[in-house]
């Protein structure tokens, strides 16, 4: 593929992966790229590589501008294979003697993955490394997404190389947010909310700081989908917002369901909700992916989730999402639990102890309905649905 030219000696020389539909278990119906960096100065520098078998794709575009034995620097930002994986072809092509920087936490992990004697240049935050008339900057970034994340600035540029920050799952030739259209935030909400919420407070402070450094942000090259130059500060705009956990008056209203009496629960439930004005949306599990549903409940005030009583337990299904959801750990949530049984009844129980342990603030005991909903019951979740709506709009 031909590189994309960001600026003057700057290009992305990464892979797009058209065709994965499942990154550990993240629904990537519009597939990713694996970005990479060349910076062509008086010395070269690589940033970051690619999955492990677009190796020689990675190669023949650097190869587009530059013999690859001319990079004098390989910088790895993140150690996760989808951006180190191929780095031993690299290196072999680039020369084994070739300083690798990354974070000192990135050197560890890069040799707890590679037994490799390379030569690692562990760095600190605000180090910094010349190319000749232009300089790298290096910015600690733990948890973004790993212990060893770090970013990369070229200062005289004010271009920053986010690694996973502010990326997306997007595969296109349209490598630019103003190319991209409104889908590059589409799926970089998505990806916020899959890979990196429950870093939240993390990720506010280091934006913080880096806000209130003054350094100037011309364009974002994430390791992921497209590179923002149109307007930077919107996305930056949008993981302040993220991350300060900021919801809309919206509730959604998960569940699954046997013999539809779940189901018809959660649309009435959701029909009181927007009785009251809220926007609501039931969603039936086994329909959404569990990477979409948590991409609605990134910006909901309230999460209601239904489930029948299957073996004593709540569905499995049920539990499934939950435990995603509790490990990304949304914050500040109303909640709602409800569901139908046959004879034990115990899953809206265990639901609700499951977001009362998400400390989601919970609203009542949730309708608990035996075998098929009458119309007195469906009433119930309809007033069960506005007092959630109501809870929204306080
Ligand atoms: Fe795109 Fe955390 O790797």
């Amino acid at each position: 593929m031909k590189p994309t030219k960001i600026a003057e000696g700057v290009y992305d020389v990464g892979v797009i992966d058209w065709n994965i539909r499942d990154f550990h278990g993240y629904s990537t119906y519009r597939g990713t790229s694996y970005n990479a960096f060349l910076v062509v100065d008086e010395k070269v520098a690589l940033i970051d590589t690619v999955k492990a078998p677009f190796a020689d794709e990675l190669l023949g575009n650097i190869s587009q501008i530059i013999d690859p034995q001319k990079i004098d620097y390989v910088i790895s930002n993140h150690t996760e294979m989808d951006h180190s994986g191929s780095l031993p072809r690299i290196m072999q092509a680039v020369g084994e003697n070739k300083p690798l920087y990354c974070s000192k936490l990135g050197a560890k992990n890069l040799a707890s993955h590679f037994p490799n004697a390379w030569d690692y240049h562990p760095v600190k935050d605000g180090e910094e490394l010349s190319l000749g008339k232009r300089t790298l900057s290096f910015i600690e970034t733990r948890m973004i997404h790993w212990p060893d994340s770090m970013f990369t600035y070229l200062k005289e540029d004010h271009i920053l190389f986010s690694s996973d920050g502010f990326g997306q799952h997007y595969a296109g030739f349209d490598k630019f947010d103003d190319q991209a259209g409104s889908e590059a935030m589409v799926q970089a909400k998505k990806y916020y909310a899959n890979i990196l919420l429950l870093y939240a407070p993390r990720i506010l402070k280091l934006i913080e700081k880096v806000v209130a450094s003054g350094i100037q942000i011309d364009v974002i090259c994430p390791d992921h989908g497209v590179i923002w130059r149109k307007e930077p500060a919107k996305i930056i705009d949008m993981y302040l917002k993220w991350s300060r956990q900021e919801t809309e008056k919206k509730a959604v209203v998960i569940y699954d369901t046997m013999w539809k009496s779940t189901e018809i629960m959660a649309k009435a439930i959701a029909e009181g909700i927007s009785l009251t004005g809220v926007q609501a949306k039931p969603i039936h599990i086994r329909s959404s992916h569990r990477s979409e549903i948590m991409t609605d409940v990134l910006d909901a005030a309230a999460v209601v989730v239904g489930s029948p009583t299957l073996n004593n337990q709540m569905f499995p299904t049920v539990a499934d999402v939950l435990t995603y959801m509790k490990g990304l750990k949304p914050v500040g949530r109303i909640g709602g639990a409800f569901g139908s049984y046959g004879w034990s009844g115990e899953s809206v129980r265990l639901v609700a102890a499951e977001m009362e342990a998400m400390k989601f603030q919970m609203i009542d005991a949730g309708p608990r309905i035996q075998y098929v909903p009458g119309g007195d019951d469906i009433e119930a979740c309809v007033e069960y649905g506005k007092k959630i709506g109501e809870a929204v709009l306080k």
